[in-house]
């Protein structure tokens, strides 16, 4: 099989540039490390070196990989707020909005809730306490390839179009700004109660989500690049496979996923051989 880079951005370059820098290999190791004896390392959920899928949930949040992270963060906000649809979008299926945060344009996170990779590392990601050596870290994040595209894939090329036809591409997009393949607006969506952070019982309603606040049913699109080795899905981890991801989808997503529902078998099957070739580097 082959793989080919799924950005733009002339990553075998950085990676060389980078493996050769000592700065990278203590980032590498501080990864692993852990940011002091009360804390854990970003190893133990970033599994597989930080570039990996699956690893803990924590607090209903299923840890992301990092592949690609410097892409992500290297895109303009210009970019991701030209991606919101006016009211004269053409399908009017998709509603996102951009998760500001008082840093800009909120990217990272699976409610987009963080701007910036050096505001991940200095709050050492979820522990609020920063790691020993935050400037080594940063620049091995930035070194973690983005995933590939694997080609050659019989079937591949329709499935493609049926994802573009049943209007996952809306939210998925294929390229943002100068990064191919990332299958993601970074905007919030909202997919619907069923998804929804559980409220405490007995709390009442949440007012509805203001600028810099986060609505219990909003979500960011997940890039969907690398998908084949990130199991499991969503943002608590419920789904064990890409189809239960799909038939979870509701709110701003339930027409694409009723469509999705109703197709047939040998359709529906090509869609996932063409999300089968989105493959960690
Ligand atoms: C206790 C487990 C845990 C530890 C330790 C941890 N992370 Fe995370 N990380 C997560 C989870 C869970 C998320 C998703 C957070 C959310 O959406 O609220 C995340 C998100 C991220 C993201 C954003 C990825 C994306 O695409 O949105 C980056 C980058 C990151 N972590 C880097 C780090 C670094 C660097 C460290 C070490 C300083 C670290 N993490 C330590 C669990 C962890
Ligand atoms: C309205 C926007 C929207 C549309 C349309 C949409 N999605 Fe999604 N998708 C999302 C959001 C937001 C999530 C994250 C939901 C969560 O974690 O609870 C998601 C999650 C996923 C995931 C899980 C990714 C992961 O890493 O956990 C897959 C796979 C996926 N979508 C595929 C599709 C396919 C295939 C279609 C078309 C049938 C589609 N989506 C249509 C917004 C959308």
């Amino acid at each position: 099989m082959r793989r080919i880079l799924a950005t733009l951005v002339p990553l075998g370059a950085v990676l060389l540039a980078g493996a050769a820098e000592p700065l990278v290999g203590e980032g590498r190791a501080a990864f692993r490390r852990g940011a002091g004896p009360t804390s854990r390392p970003c190893g133990a959920c970033h599994v597989q070196g930080g570039i990996g899928g699956a690893g803990a949930t924590v607090a209903q949040r299923q840890t992301p990989a990092l592949w690609g992270v410097a892409a992500l963060a290297a895109i303009p906000e210009g970019t991701i707020e030209a991606g919101v649809w006016g009211p004269g979008a053409p399908r009017g299926v998709t509603r996102g909005r951009v998760g500001y945060t008082e840093e800009g344009v909120g990217r990272f996170g699976w409610k987009a809730e963080t701007a910036s990779l050096d505001t991940l590392v200095a709050n050492g990601c979820l522990a609020g306490n920063p790691p020993a050596a935050p400037v080594a870290l940063t620049r091995y994040l930035h070194v973690l390839p983005a995933p590939v595209r694997l080609t050659d894939t019989p079937g591949a090329a329709r499935g493609e179009a049926l994802f573009h036809a049943l209007a996952c591409a809306d939210c998925h997009v294929p390229s943002l700004g100068e990064v191919d393949g990332v299958y993601s607006d970074l905007l919030l969506h909202d997919l619907g109660a069923d998804l929804a952070v559980r409220p405490p019982s007995g709390g009442s309603a949440p007012p509805p989500p203001e600028a810099h606040t986060r609505g219990r049913e909003e979500w960011r699109t997940p890039p969907l690049w690398g998908l084949r080795d990130s199991a499991p899905y969503l943002h608590d981890g419920r789904a064990p496979d890409v189809s239960a991801a799909i038939a979870a989808h509701g709110g701003d997503a339930a027409e694409s996923a009723l469509a999705w529902r109703v197709l047939p078998a040998p359709q529906r099957e090509a869609v996932l051989t063409f999300l089968d070739t989105l493959a960690a580097p």
